[in-house]
């Protein structure tokens, strides 16, 4: 459910993962406007569909019609998935759970005492900060351009772990000891591709440089992080894995990630 929905990637990619079950099943986009949002989350019920992705720009509003909140929605502030139990629909998010299953997968296996460097302090780097903490990271530090949200986000997670809120000036200097920068902006972004949130030279040889962005699929950033070394880690991942935890969660099986992976890859052309 979303609006707009037409450029939606998901249904190709869940059509594919239930075909390599073998579930008869159906996942169909639904354009949803804000002021039918409510009647919609009711039809989940009435029509019986076992779940439903939600996207922008209904992910925070959605979290006053379901039923139950996982700590996972709670954390987030915003529902990406909806489960249907026999008419009780549980909200859940799976954006930042599954950014780290996909660094995890694709890039470093285990994140206990890392040092994580965090640029931008919205949305995203909301869910991907709580999920990071369930890692037990050894600090994690969070830069944005306004520095008072980087601030703001770090306060509220400071009773689950060491997070600290900088300014981007500071970045050059906290970079030191750094195990893992994660571009959570949309600085790189086509059509911006010579953009790049920080600059290039602080990057270092032994470094993972992860980018939640994958349009390109490499970004600047990431190419620059190559050529120096770094260990690169695009946003497919993120993508596919939030999709693999929904259909775990509707289907109880676990997810052909690699056929999901491989149908986005195929229709990005
Ligand atoms: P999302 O849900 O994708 O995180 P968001 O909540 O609008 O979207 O947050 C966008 C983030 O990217 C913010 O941290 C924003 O910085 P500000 O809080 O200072 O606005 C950051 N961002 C977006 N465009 C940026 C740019 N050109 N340079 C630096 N940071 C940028």
């Amino acid at each position: 459910m979303g609006d707009p929905i037409i450029q939606s990637k998901s249904p190709i990619m869940h059509e594919a993962a239930l075909q390599a079950l073998g579930i008869p099943g159906a996942y169909v986009p639904l354009h949803i406007l804000p002021e039918n949002l409510e009647d919609a989350v009711q039809a989940i019920r009435t029509l019986g569909f076992r779940g439903v992705n939600v996207t922008i720009p209904h992910k925070v509003a959605v979290m006053a019609y379901v039923d139950l909140l996982d700590e996972s929605a709670v954390a987030v502030g915003a529902v990406n998935t909806i489960v249907n139990n026999n008419g009780v629909l549980t909200g859940y998010n799976t954006d930042g759970i599954g950014y780290v299953r996909s660094l995890k997968a694709e890039a470093i296996s285990d994140l206990s005492g890392t040092k994580i460097m965090v640029i931008g302090a919205g949305g995203a780097a909301r869910g991907i900060v709580a999920a990071l903490l369930q890692e037990k990271p050894s600090s994690i530090l969070i830069a944005n351009r306004s520095v008072d949200k980087a601030q703001d986000l770090a306060a509220e997670c400071q009773s689950k772990g060491n997070v600290v809120g900088i300014s981007m000036n500071e970045v050059a200097e906290m970079l030191d000891g750094v195990d893992v920068l994660i571009n959570t902006t949309s600085v790189g972004m086509y059509p911006h591709m010579d953009e790049t949130p920080i600059d290039p030279e602080l990057l270092r040889a032994g470094m993972v440089v992860s980018d939640l962005i994958y349009n390109p699929l490499r970004t600047r950033l990431l190419l620059e992080g190559l050529e120096r070394g770094c260990k690169i880690h695009g946003g497919l991942g993120m993508f596919v894995y939030q999709g693999a935890y929904a259909l775990e969660y509707w289907t109880g099986q676990p997810a052909p990630t690699e056929t999901m992976r491989q149908t986005i890859l195929h229709c990005l052309g």
